[in-house]
């Protein structure tokens, strides 16, 4: 049935297959059934998002030569809204889309919009008409699929879709995590990470082997930075700590009695001097 359908009133301007494709009906209709038959055969309505599409569409359409032209997939429900694109709701109108004096709501319920194209001075330029009047769909099919991006937001162009990544995530479909550099297992350690070894937001914990003690954290992140939040660890023995610890005790010892000795010469040669002062007065 859909296919019966596109091959009598459809016609379809397919000429890649790696962005979003424009269609057309070859019958005109009110723009309410002109949305559904969108939304039926393809993805929906066409939704134009700059000048460059608005040139590329009027580009590749059959010129008329008068009414009725094509509906183009922007609308609004009341007279104080704003335009707003069907799709994702944006609300983009370019600087000189309008044709000259439009939109002049001449019927007071003009809240849909055709396109024309045509060999006239507002070829490409839009026009405010009655949503019941006929005129014939153009739509578009979405290539976007949930596979095409996979950490990412999928977003299509003329004649290319292209995925802006997730933060953390890069390459052409976003499927390269960015990653921290590997982390190797501390000498005389043990190292476990999270889910995969060294992307984003991956924790990874040391432990030491026994016998040995754990200097430094415990645990890193990698940092959406793609850095690690610190600096592993290392596993020093017991007796390395111990000698470490003792070398220090030692050190500190002899440096006391170094001190000590120091200030109890300084005094003594302090005294030594004192009585020489005293007999020569
Ligand atoms: C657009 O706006 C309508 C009404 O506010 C909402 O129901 C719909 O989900 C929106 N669509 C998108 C794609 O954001
Ligand atoms: C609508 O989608 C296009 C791309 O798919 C994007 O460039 C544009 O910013 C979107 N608009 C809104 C309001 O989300
Ligand atoms: C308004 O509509 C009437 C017919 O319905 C038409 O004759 C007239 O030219 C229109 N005015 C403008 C400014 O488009
Ligand atoms: C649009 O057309 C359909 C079928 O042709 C009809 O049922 C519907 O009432 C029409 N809607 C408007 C607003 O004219
Ligand atoms: C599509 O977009 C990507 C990224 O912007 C670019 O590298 C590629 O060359 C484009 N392909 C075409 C056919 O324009
Ligand atoms: C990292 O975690 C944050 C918060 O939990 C999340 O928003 C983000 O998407 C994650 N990033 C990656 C690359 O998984």
């Amino acid at each position: 049935m859909k296919w019966i359908l596109i091959f009598a009133f459809g016609c379809s301007l397919t000429e890649t297959t790696s962005a979003w494709t424009y269609h057309y009906s070859k019958v005109p209709m009110n723009w309410t059934k002109a949305r559904e038959w969108c939304q039926i055969n393809y993805t929906d309505m066409v939704v134009l998002q700059n000048q460059k599409e608005n040139d590329y569409l009027i580009s590749i359409l059959p010129v008329r030569r008068q009414s009725p032209y094509y509906w183009i997939g922007i609308t609004k429900n009341k007279l104080n809204e704003t335009w707003t694109w069907v799709g994702n709701n944006s609300t983009w109108i370019g600087e000189d889309s309008w044709a000259a004096n439009e939109p002049n709501n001449n019927h007071s319920t003009e809240f849909c919009v055709e396109i024309y194209v045509n060999k006239a001075a507002n070829r490409g330029k839009w026009n405010d008409e009655k949503c019941a009047n006929k005129k014939y769909p153009v739509c578009y099919k979405t290539q976007c699929k949930a596979s095409t991006c996979e950490r990412g937001k999928c977003q299509e162009t003329i004649e290319n879709t292209t995925c802006s990544c997730e933060p953390g995530f890069q390459g052409q479909r976003c499927e390269k995590a960015v990653g921290c550099p590997a982390l190797s297992h501390p000498k005389n350690g043990q190292l476990s990470c999270s889910e995969g070894s060294h992307i984003i937001n991956t924790s990874c914990r040391f432990t030491c082997d026994p016998g040995f003690l754990l200097i430094g954290s415990s645990a890193v992140t990698c940092e959406v930075t793609a850095e690690w939040s610190d600096l592993g660890p290392t596993c020093a023995s017991y007796i390395e700590a111990l000698s470490a610890v003792l070398g220090f005790c030692v050190l500190s010892t002899f440096c006391g009695i170094c001190f000590c000795w120091m200030k109890h010469r300084k005094r003594k040669k302090v005294a030594q001097t004192r009585p020489t002062g005293d007999k020569a007065a």
